[in-house]
């Protein structure tokens, strides 16, 4: 029996994996899961309760209470019940969802939990999906796009939110920073999958980067591409 189709989308922040993730599961009909959100969920909690991220037992009990109360799904993340999503969303919940995933144990925490979602087949975006979540995923991307045009990116997506409160230099010089943490951390590194096929996306529309995807499909024969065109 075929196993469920899994497909891992890397890259680091701006670099259009989230949508590029939700544009592909919709036209495959696959549930899409955005595991940034995890992280962004226990930074967000972290944030409001004002815990210390420092005193590292305090923090980890924190943690494990903190996923008790959420659930995650293919919609987005609900804590006691109600979707928070658009809450999770802001550069500043990212930074510190950066920083949050840097600690093994919260790492560890999470990691069942994807794997467990990832069963019934997906389109899984993230960080190390390809690398750590779902080594076996049948295709791996890994996109990418020159760090200032994330940068323009993340900062225009950020205005329906009217979170834009700081300059497209700032934000660029954020984004840089994020790189650096989430390469640079000793688990699950933002790195590329040996069989991941990278995209650049910098002179790409979205839709171009979902059907070079879907002819990487069909290549593999895991699609029949005229039923998606
Ligand atoms: O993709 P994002 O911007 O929503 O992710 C927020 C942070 O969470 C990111 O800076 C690094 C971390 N993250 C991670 O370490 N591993 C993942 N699979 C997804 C996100």
């Amino acid at each position: 029996m075929k196993r469920p189709l899994q497909i891992a989308v890397d890259g680091p922040a701006g670099s259009g994996k989230g949508t590029a993730a939700s544009m592909l599961g919709k036209v495959l009909k696959l549930p899409v899961l955005d595991t940034g959100l995890l992280y962004r969920f226990v930074a967000w909690r972290a944030m409001e309760s004002r815990v210390d991220l420092n005193n590292t037992d305090a923090f980890l009990s924190f943690v494990s209470l903190a996923l008790k109360t959420m659930s995650w799904r293919t919609e987005g993340v609900f804590f006691d019940g109600k979707d928070c999503t658009s809450l999770l969303r802001g550069e500043d919940v990212g930074a510190v969802a950066s920083k949050v995933a840097s600690m093994p144990a919260v790492r560890e925490a999470l990691l069942q939990m994807q794997q467990t979602l990832a069963i019934q087949g997906c389109v899984m975006d993230g960080r190390d999906i390809g690398t750590v979540v779902l080594p076996e995923a049948q295709v791996k991307f890994f996109l990418t796009a020159s760090l200032r045009e994330r940068g323009r990116r993340r900062w225009l997506q950020l205005t329906p939110l009217a979170q834009r409160k700081q300059s497209l230099e700032q934000m660029i010089k954020e984004v840089a920073l994020r790189d650096q943490r989430d390469s640079e951390r000793t688990l699950a590194p933002l790195k590329q999958a040996e069989d991941a096929i990278v995209i650049d996306s910098t002179t790409l529309r979205q839709d171009e980067v979902v059907d070079r995807m879907l002819r990487v499909l069909k290549r593999r024969d895991l699609i029949e591409l005229d039923e998606y065109r």
